[in-house]
């Protein structure tokens, strides 16, 4: 070899280092770039609003109907911050199971947030993150569905009221980060489970304080566990004015109000960047009951009066079908 040509060998050889190790950074390091994404999406589109291949956030400016009713700026959890009622919502939330003398309400929460913690939590969604969830309902068509693993893999595994996993793991998996209850409906958790409370009055926001430590609240219109086994460092509190927000905007004020099946999907819309659906509707029968109950006749639960149970399985199929959330129908 000559010496150009050795030279020109190893010109070569540093470029083409500088070449992969400048693919490696862009590529790698910077998730703005365009092959970031474009390994890390599969899909070509370099403007996702996140990580993931598909974004519940995707604008489609033609999507008129998801565009009018999603907003973003409503926070789904309340904090000290923004647990200040309007007169309006205030009004409307203590409609909704009629508390005849209810506590003074600032004084409440404020007591509320000395036992569980003030945190502004999952309002982080960016083009960098991709947060899958899994909202898992309690339908029977669950029952051997498989759906175990698909929903475990899952970052949030969002469940609700009653739902057991122990003896039903291949089918509704094992693992729960949120847990979206209310007192009437409440069940032991593990330490690693974030309880949701659902608050439909001042009543049920000093049942989890007394639940979590003196125990002194025993009943509201039913009796009531007085004490549940939760981490208190992850309680958090569905905020009324979420919950306003999902009754006005997506179900139209059809119903009294959302069923916990509804307002679970509704946080994960809102708090996740991809949403899987399990659990939710009739068995192939078209039976409605729970998965972990074989009388049919016992859990007969759909025409219950205060939801509208048909307008809320058309608005999360029409989710669906415009692709913002995937429903797995099971069996
Ligand atoms: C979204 O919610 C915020 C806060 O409640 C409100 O101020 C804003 O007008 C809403 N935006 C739309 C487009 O409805
Ligand atoms: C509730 O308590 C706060 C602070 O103690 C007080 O300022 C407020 O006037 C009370 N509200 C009502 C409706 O009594
Ligand atoms: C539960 O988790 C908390 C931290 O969030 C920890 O301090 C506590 O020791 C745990 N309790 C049990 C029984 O594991
Ligand atoms: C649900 O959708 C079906 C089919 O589009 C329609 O016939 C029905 O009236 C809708 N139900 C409600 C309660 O809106």
């Amino acid at each position: 070899m000559t010496l150009t040509k050795r030279r020109r060998t190893l010109a070569l050889l540093f470029c083409a280092v500088t070449f992969t190790t400048f693919l490696f950074n862009y590529t790698f390091r910077d998730p703005s770039s365009y092959l970031y994404k474009y390994t890390f999406r599969l899909s070509a589109s370099s403007k996702g609003p996140c990580a993931c291949r598909h974004c519940v956030t995707e604008r489609d400016e033609d999507d008129v109907w998801f565009t009018e009713r999603f907003n973003l700026s409503v926070h789904p959890l309340m904090t000290r911050d923004n647990s200040a009622l309007s007169d309006d919502t205030f009004k409307w939330w203590q409609w909704l199971q009629a508390e005849s003398h209810p506590a003074n309400f600032s004084e409440v929460v404020d007591e509320l947030f000395q036992v569980i913690p003030d945190e502004v939590l999952y309002m982080d969604a960016g083009p960098e993150r991709c947060r899958t969830c899994a909202v898992v309902g309690n339908s029977g068509n669950l029952k051997g569905s498989q759906y175990g693993g698909l929903i475990d893999s899952s970052h949030f595994i969002i469940r609700m009221n009653q739902a057991p996993t122990a003896g039903f793991e291949e089918d509704v998996g094992a693992r729960t980060t949120h847990h979206v209850l209310y007192p009437e409906s409440a069940t032991d958790l593990d330490n690693a489970t974030n309880l949701v409370l659902v608050p439909f009055k001042t009543l049920d926001l000093q049942w989890i304080v007394s639940a979590l430590t003196t125990g002194t609240v025993k009943y509201t219109y039913v009796p009531v566990m007085n004490r549940i086994k939760a981490n208190k460092d992850k309680v958090l509190i569905y905020n009324p004015t979420f919950f306003k927000y999902v009754y006005e905007s997506w179900l139209e004020g059809h119903g009294r109000y959302p069923s916990t099946g509804f307002l679970s999907l509704m946080l994960a819309v809102h708090i996740c960047d991809e949403v899987n659906v399990f659990g939710f509707g009739a068995d192939q029968d078209g039976n409605w009951h729970h998965y972990w109950e074989d009388n049919l006749l016992a859990g007969a639960f759909r025409h219950t009066g205060v939801h509208d149970g048909d307008f809320e399985y058309n608005v999360t199929q029409l989710l669906a079908d415009k692709q913002k959330i995937r429903m797995f129908k099971g069996r």
